[in-house]
Formats: C-alpha cells, structure tokens, sequence
C-alpha cells in the first residue's frame, strides 16, 4: 500500500529537514532518511561520518536504529532525502530488508524536491539474504 500523500509529505519534509543535520566533513555528501514505523511514528536520521572513514554510518542505519530503540520493528515506508538521483547503498538495502519486505522508499532530491519512489522488494533488494530458522 502506498502511503496517503499527506503521509508521504510528512516523511519527506522529515527527511530533507534531517538531512541539515548529517556530519559529513569528509565527503560533504549529506543525507537524510525518515521511517515510517508500523507504530504511527516517524524516525529520521542523518549520515554521521568519522576521521577513520569506515567507522562512518549511513541516514539509513542511523533512522533504523532510531526506529527500534523506540520500541517499533517494522517499517512501513521511508523517505531519504539526498542530492541528484542516488539511491540507498547496498548494506543499507540489506539492513532495511530485516524490517520489512515489500514498503515504498521514496527518494527526494534535495536540490529541487523531486521525488521517485521504488518498491524495497521490487526494485531495490529483490531476493534478500534471510537467515532460514525452521530448518
Ligand atoms: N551515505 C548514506 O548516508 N546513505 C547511503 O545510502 C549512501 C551513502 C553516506 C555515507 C557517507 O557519509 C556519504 O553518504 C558519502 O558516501
């Protein structure tokens, strides 16, 4: 299901506000993402780099880390809000994939507000790693 507009505007307006918050010193490439959780909520976050530059984390895993300290473990949509037409990173894609399958990830272009949305499930991790548990 597709978010309502007014919904998918919440989580927008969220992800490019977040996005002025990222620490990225060394890249200067800066993000920033809104869950919507299966609670109602909504959980950003933004990119926060490091002097040792792979100890950096993604809008993505800050926004889900966010979501599950707060008690919610399922996403129902996200937005992320970055420049040009860039789309999550893989390990992020694996990491959105353990909390939900098939959600919408709208993407805005922080430069004119464009927005493009894809399916996680379709488009963007057909196929995830999943740990089989019952044999
Ligand atoms: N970055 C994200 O926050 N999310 C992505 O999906 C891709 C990359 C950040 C990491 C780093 O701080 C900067 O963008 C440049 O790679």
């Amino acid at each position: 299901m597709i978010q309502s507009d007014q919904v998918t505007q919440q989580l927008v307006q969220r992800a490019l506000q977040v996005r002025r918050r990222a620490y990225a010193p060394y890249s200067n490439f800066l993000v920033g993402a809104a869950l919507l959780g299966s609670d109602g909520q909504i959980y950003a976050g933004c990119n926060v780099e490091n002097a040792s530059f792979g100890l950096s984390i993604c809008a993505e895993r800050v926004a889900i880390a966010t979501m599950v300290a707060s008690g919610c473990q399922q996403i129902q949509a996200m937005a992320i809000a970055l420049l040009g037409d860039g789309s999550p990173c893989g390990a992020c894609r694996q990491v959105l994939a353990e909390f939900g399958t098939a959600f919408p990830v709208f993407l805005v272009d922080a430069t004119d507000n464009q927005l493009r949305h894809h399916w996680l499930s379709d488009q963007l991790l057909p196929d995830a790693f999943r740990l089989k548990t019952n044999g």
